[in-house]
């Protein structure tokens, strides 16, 4: 067979005839920038062009392809994918990239058609191209951008990128080294930062760059990002740890990135300044005082001049000077700048970035794992005979969790994994619906059975009597997915020298490494974690050790260590491995008196636990049976109430639990948010002036408050049709509010309009990308909210296993957001999530205050149509 890819004819077996074009080109003819989302033509990552169409390659068998212009995101090429490019550079329009190539190529096919698309047009057209990180605001606006180059005749630059680095492993001589660790200056004057923390989406490698580029003066583009696990372990001293792992684990979570960078980065630059200061002086027999640095050039007002390369090497010889320290607040000119583009834009828009999925080793096996169809439930008994004989298929591993087919393609196996037969003993499996697991939910939390007091201040059974006004509400959360747009996944290879090497998108590459080692049985000195960039993870790939690095384990130490290995999910499998926020039901009990001031708050939860049981995790976050994953944001809400109890109920089930993005508030400050709101409609009250009284003794979320309220129009008149609803937040240190105004059409169908979002998160140091997490996180809450629920059916049955039945947040419901930041000059504090618990009550909120009917059950979409 042959086809015609990126301009040149090449010869493709066969047997690849029906194989999904998708999987030809990534596995057959390594072109790797087409991914994989969920294989049932429901995302469109794997978007490519035939014959300028944009198509998805999954739903495209490769023989059908036969004698057409195929264009993979690597081969495109000409004026219009060009503008479309920069527009996309220009507008940080990027969070983890992933699906980035199918969006570039989508909007290049539309521009082809209609050079001047308005915004219905847009979204109807790139509805179908799933981003998980929320960047449809800014791909709109950067089709609007693109059409305009296009419109002015202007040619923009190809963009271009710069490859990525593969580094060398740390030695224990630089481990030991104060500043290596952290920064590097190499002979050619690169800076190279090594993070801890991994790059999912949310900016932080380029805020480390911001932030180390500020304190050594050097020209921000020279600063090169790595993460700091590949190779800098294992052996600990490269450990650095941030508050939420207690700070001795590594591990990216809480939205803790830029807090954890904050003090560390910049002294360390501060101090690698310092040195080349050092060095410069020594070398030109000048005062170190009389030396300067800008912009990466070291000079002297005699006219000596030097470049960071050509230091580099003298400095490090040099101790680092006593007293060192970062700058004032007043003397940036990076931090806080507004106009900073990301680091990694360019790689991840061409295609070029390389995340788990990509890893490509000799003689490397790719596996997919059959799960059970219900959680617990074993496999008794595998006839693989099928499954083997299929082409390309080389092994059948039982793992501990389902069957792993290993093939020499992802379809080889997949092909293998349907030819499976399997009898599954359901003897331990979980066999409740999620029905029937709310009911338990349900009658826990009104039955306060098992319940643990977590919080207590004042009288609130007294208070509650006293009341004028009284609301007693249940609300209703249910099982929510990740659902990064990149699959789960994992490789790994057994090295000669007895060192296992893992590659993940890991956030906590300790646990990680200790999965390993247990699915190997080696010593966890022995395995070796290297930390691609992730196609998002939200928490999926956290504390829990990140299943799929087991599993692919698991296949490789079955098969003797002779390949390596990558286990690739398919979409419906990482739904089927669990790994849910938790169900959660909450009974608010509040009272108020005769003027509508708040008196008596009493919530109780019912949820299953959060917080893993693992070392350095455990200890921290579960004490006395509280849970402080499942209690924050209720625990440590916003408001001043005299009156407070907090019960909570651990809930045991047999479904898998994980953190999702905003761990426990996702669901307390809906509950907090929908009840105070209650208690304003009940007392008459308006509901920002009901919370203003709450938050007198809380200025930073007060003031937020005060600027969405005012920004998003609270109080003037809206047209027929229209409502809006308000939500406030302190999170992670950070302080925010949030204005949600909606419609409804003459279907009765809920229409999102507007988002006026005000966030206090202290200094911030590169504004835009703070502004794109936010509007990330507002989307990936607001289509939970409005459609997100993991159904177990009768028995136990996993329903939803793809976005077919999960609904998500799509282009063409993505409201006006405006983010406004709060200059308070404080330290930096949480950003990634911090946008995610009040979409859903300032949605419900507005809804309420448009047609009278108050929503206690998520998904809204159970109750009212949103479109
Ligand atoms: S539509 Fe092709 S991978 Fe999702
Ligand atoms: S940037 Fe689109 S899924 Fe992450």
């Amino acid at each position: 067979m042959k086809l015609t890819v990126n301009g040149a004819d090449v010869e493709v077996d066969d047997r690849f005839a029906k194989s999904p074009l998708l999987w030809v080109l990534r596995d057959v003819l390594g072109l790797r920038g087409t991914k994989y989302g969920c294989g049932i033509g429901y995302c469109a990552a794997c978007t490519v062009l035939i014959d300028g169409r944009n198509t998805k390659s999954c739903q495209t068998p490769a023989g059908r392809a036969a004698g057409k212009a195929i264009t993979t995101v690597e081969g495109a090429s000409g004026p219009v994918v060009d503008a479309v490019r920069d527009a996309w550079y220009q507008g940080n329009v990027i969070q983890c990239g992933y699906c980035q190539g199918g969006q570039t190529l989508a909007a290049t096919a539309l521009l082809e058609t209609d050079r001047s698309p308005d915004d219905a047009a847009i979204g109807q057209w790139m509805n179908g191209n799933l981003c998980r990180c929320g960047t449809y605001p800014r791909i709109r606006r950067a089709i609007h951008q693109a059409a305009g180059t296009l419109a002015s005749g202007r040619d923009p630059e190809p963009l271009a990128a710069p490859l990525e680095l593969e580094m060398e492993p740390l030695t224990p001589e630089e481990l030991a080294d104060p500043v290596h660790p952290y920064v590097r200056i190499g002979p050619d004057g690169t800076v190279i930062a090594y993070s801890d923390q991994i790059e999912m989406g949310q900016g932080a490698h380029t805020g480390l760059a911001t932030i180390v580029a500020e304190e050594l003066d050097a020209d921000f583009a020279s600063v090169r990002v790595v993460s700091a696990a590949n190779g800098a372990r294992p052996g600990g001293g490269n450990v650095y740890g941030t508050p939420a792992g207690g700070g001795f684990l590594q591990l990216t979570g809480a939205s803790t990135s830029t807090v954890g960078y904050w003090a560390r980065y910049r002294l360390a630059a501060a101090q690698a300044r310092a040195r080349l200061v050092a060095a410069a002086a020594e070398a030109w027999g000048v005062p170190a005082g009389e030396v300067e640095i800008a912009s990466g050039v070291v000079s002297h007002p005699s006219g000596q001049r030097a470049g960071f390369g050509d230091l580099a090497v003298k400095a490090a010889q040099l101790p680092v000077p006593d007293g060192v320290q970062p700058k004032d607040r007043n003397q940036y000119t990076l931090i806080g700048r507004e106009g900073t583009l990301r680091v990694d834009a360019a790689g991840k828009i061409l295609g070029r970035t390389r995340f788990t999925i990509d890893v490509t080793l000799p003689r490397m096996l790719t596996a997919v794992v059959l799960h059970p169809p219900k959680f617990g439930a074993r496999a008794a008994a595998v006839d693989d005979s099928a499954a083997l004989a299929e082409p390309g298929v080389v092994a059948v591993v039982r793992v501990e969790d389902g069957v792993a087919v290993a093939g020499e393609t992802f379809d080889d196996a997949q092909r293998g994994l349907r030819a499976l037969a399997v009898d599954w003993d359901e003897q331990d499996a979980e066999r409740r619906s999620s029905e029937e697991l709310l009911a338990e939910h349900r009658r826990l939390v009104t039955s306060g059975e098992q319940a643990v007091v977590a919080r207590e201040d004042g009288d609130v059974a007294a208070a509650l009597a006293a009341a004028a006004h009284v609301v007693d509400a249940v609300y209703e959360l249910p099982y929510l997915a990740h659902a990064p747009m990149e699959p789960n996944n994992a490789a790994c290879r057994m090295c000669d020298d007895g060192i296992l090497e893992v590659w993940a998108g890991t956030e906590g590459p300790d646990y990680t490494q200790m999965a390993a080692a247990a699915a190997a049985g080696l010593d966890k000195d022995r395995i070796r974690v290297h930390v691609p960039y992730a196609g998002g993870s939200f928490g999926l790939h956290s504390t829990s050790g990140h299943d799929p690095v087991s599993e692919a384990v698991q296949v490789a130490r079955a098969l003797d260590w002779k390949y390596p290995v990558k286990l690739q999910s398919l979409r419906e499998e990482e739904f089927k491995s669990g790994r849910y926020r938790a169900m959660a039901v909450h009974r608010v009990r509040a009272g108020a008196d005769a003027a509508g001031r708040v008196t008596a708050f009493w919530q109780q939860i019912a949820a299953e636990p959060t917080s893993p049981n693992l070392p350095g995790v455990a200890e921290v976050l579960m004490k006395g049976g509280v849970d402080y994953m499942t209690t924050s944001g209720a625990v440590d809400g916003p408001y001043a109430l005299a009156n407070f109890k907090l019960e909570t109920t651990n809930v045991q089930t047999g479904v898998p639990i994980m953190v999702w993005r905003s761990v426990g508030n996702s669901h307390t400050e809906f509950a907090r948010e929908s009840a105070i709101d209650e208690l304003a409609a009940a007392s008459g009250r308006d509901p920002v002036d009901l919370r203003r009284d709450l938050l007198a003794g809380n200025p930073r979320t007060l003031a937020a408050l005060d600027l969405a309220a005012e920004r998003g129009g609270w109080g003037t008149p809206l047209p027929g049709g229209r409502a809006r609803g308000i939500a406030c937040s302190s999170f992670l240190g950070s302080h925010s509010a949030q204005v949600t105004e909606i419609s409804l059409d003459d279907r009765h169908r809920v229409h999102l309009e507007k988002i006026t979002f005000a966030l206090d998160c202290g200094i911030t140091v590169t504004p835009d990308l703070v502004r794109a997490q936010v509007e990330g996180g507002l989307l990936y809450a607001l289509g939970a909210a409005a459609w997100g629920e993991i159904i177990l059916g009768d028995g136990g049955q996993i329903i939803t296993q793809s976005f077919d039945r999960y609904l998500v947040m799509r282009m063409q419901s993505t409201p006006q957001i405006e983010v406004l930041l709060i200059e308070s000059g404080e330290p930096p504090t949480g950003v990634g999530e911090v946008s995610v618990p009040t979409a859903a009550p300032a949605l419900t909120n507005a809804i309420f205050a448009l047609t009278g009917t108050r929503i206690r059950r998520l998904p809204v979409a159970k109750t009212i149509r949103v479109y």
